[in-house]
């Protein structure tokens, strides 16, 4: 049998992980969460399709194609968790689908700024896994075995 694949998508401005705010996101860049997202995922018994785009259109055009290859997804969305009712809607033809997408922070926004409080996404989320800095992306794949 094939191994399910997972998608594992990150959204605006995590692709400068390593150097933006340190302090809050630490020192690891996003080529280190996709090398240790792809361990654990092998070692899950899952091929983990990680990538991070900086655009609304190309995340949800991701989320609709894990619709129609069938796939799991992880999911960081950036910024677009306060906001994005796009993405929102796009998750949510994911969840309805009947596969499982896990919304992950690496910082707990629910303990920053407040506007960080609220999480469009969670609502339409299978579960939502923050704080953990990149534990929080393996998690996430543990969730879904
Ligand atoms: C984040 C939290 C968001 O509030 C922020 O806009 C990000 C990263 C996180 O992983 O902690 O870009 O999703």
């Amino acid at each position: 049998m094939t191994a399910p694949t997972v998608f594992v998508l990150s959204g605006p401005n995590l692709g400068r992980l390593g150097t933006r705010e340190p302090e809050v996101y630490g020192s690891d860049t996003l080529e280190d969460v996709h090398a240790a997202v792809q361990r654990e995922a092998r070692d899950l018994g899952l091929v983990a399709d990680c990538r991070q785009t900086n655009h609304e259109g190309e995340l949800i055009d991701w989320l609709h194609e894990a619709v129609d290859v069938g796939a799991d997804v992880v999911l960081n969305p950036g910024a677009f968790t306060h906001y994005s009712y796009a993405v929102r809607d796009a998750c949510a033809i994911v969840t309805t689908s009947g596969r499982s997408l896990v919304e992950v922070h690496l910082s707990n926004p629910a303990a920053r700024e407040e506007f960080r409080h609220t999480s469009v996404v969670a609502g339409v989320a299978t579960g939502t896994i923050a704080g953990f800095g990149l534990q929080s992306y393996l998690l996430a794949l543990r969730a879904l075995v």
